[in-house]
């Protein structure tokens, strides 16, 4: 199989397509014909040696998400069949001709969807649905506060958020970003950061002074302070990125007197009984909502896998809005 391999571990120069053997899979897992595959920060990171894989996985082949038709199943598999068209996540080896899956942790693609949005659904979502609503408990009628709302988890979230009846409020670097998401996804609050994060006083607005009740973290850094300030009593912040730092001075006396919750979390390390509960929840909550046309995966682009590189450069230049997908023949 044809696979996109980390030869060397020094960005995106280091990336090679190269033809591997093919997985095989184990007696719970599905071979499944990656049909695309969808493209995350971590690649980048793990490009150049940042973020290895976890134990388990293919260390040198990237790849965190897929979409694709199950063409081998182990002999204990019961849920799925040849040809069924799953989605998922693994640990790595996502952008390749072939993977294997446990078939606890694979999702059936929703009814109609192509492979080529179909693949930019996992991740996203999945991390949205977990933070929000498995951890941060969002209840209707609450204000949502969503950083980085341009990303892939932000735009999955702003819609989560709308379909579960609460109001989010996106804060973005790039003022342009934020008019394309009111365009497409009907987000009504959008708050610009060009020169840095400065959006707590402009939260307390939108909410009568209240606050934000919950809160979806994906930047971190010089982010916290302010998030913190723009929290409600009681509020819940899920810090599930640190695309602006892995550090931040906090006013512990606002966190104590507020009685914020602060919940760091990940999907990639979790054991494989956490991540195919996380799957089950997806499988009984989630993918309903894009069955009832509630949720789609919103696509910034879609290209070959030969064009893997100038597509990771485009995810890393922070040109994007929504996800990125590689196709796979
Ligand atoms: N914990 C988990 O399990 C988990 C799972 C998935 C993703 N994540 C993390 O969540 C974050 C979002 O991932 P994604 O794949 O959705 O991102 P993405 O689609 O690549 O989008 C990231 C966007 O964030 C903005 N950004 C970049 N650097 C920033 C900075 N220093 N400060 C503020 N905003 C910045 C950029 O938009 P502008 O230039 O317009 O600001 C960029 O387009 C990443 O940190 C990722 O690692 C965590």
């Amino acid at each position: 199989m044809k696979a996109l391999r980390i030869v060397r571990a020094v960005g995106l120069e280091g990336l090679e397509l190269q033809e591997l053997p093919d997985p095989v899979p184990a007696p719970a897992q599905l071979l499944v014909r990656v049909r695309a595959s969808g493209l995350n920060r971590a690649d980048l990171l793990q490009a150049r040696g940042l973020y290895p894989a976890p134990p388990g996985s293919p260390p040198d082949i990237l790849g965190l998400e897929f979409a694709g038709e199950v063409v081998a199943v182990g002999s204990s598999v019961q849920r799925h069949r040849v040809g069924d068209k799953v989605m998922g996540i693994v640990g790595g080896g996502a952008h390749a001709q072939l993977l294997v899956i446990e078939e606890s942790e694979a999702l059936l693609v929703p009814q109609g969807m192509p492979f080529e949005q179909a693949a930019a659904l996992p991740e996203a979502f999945l991390t949205a649905f977990d933070a929000l609503v498995l951890q941060g408990g969002l209840a209707q009628g609450e204000h949502v506060l969503i950083h980085a709302v341009g990303s892939g988890v932000g735009t999955a979230a702003v819609q989560l958020v709308h379909a579960l009846g609460a109001t989010p409020i996106g804060t973005a670097r790039t003022p342009q970003k934020l008019e394309q998401i009111r365009q497409l996804l009907g987000l009504r609050h959008g708050i610009a950061c060009p020169e840095g994060p400065r959006f707590a006083d402009q939260v307390l607005e939108l909410t009568g002074r209240k606050g934000a009740e919950l809160a979806l973290d994906l930047a971190g850094g010089d982010y916290l302070p302010q998030t913190v300030r723009a929290m409600a009593v009681q509020g819940r912040i899920l810090l599930v990125g640190l695309l602006a730092g892995a550090r931040a001075q906090l006013d512990l006396g606002l966190l104590l007197s507020k009685r914020l919750r602060l919940t760091g979390t990940v999907l990639r390390s979790r054991p494989g009984h956490e991540k195919a509960a996380l799957a089950e929840a997806a499988r009984a909550q989630l993918l309903p909502l894009f069955a009832q046309g509630r949720l789609r995966p919103l696509l910034d682009s879609s290209h070959p896998a030969e064009q893997a590189r100038p597509a990771l450069e485009r995810l890393q230049a922070n040109l994007t809005l929504g996800k990125v997908t590689l196709t796979w023949p």
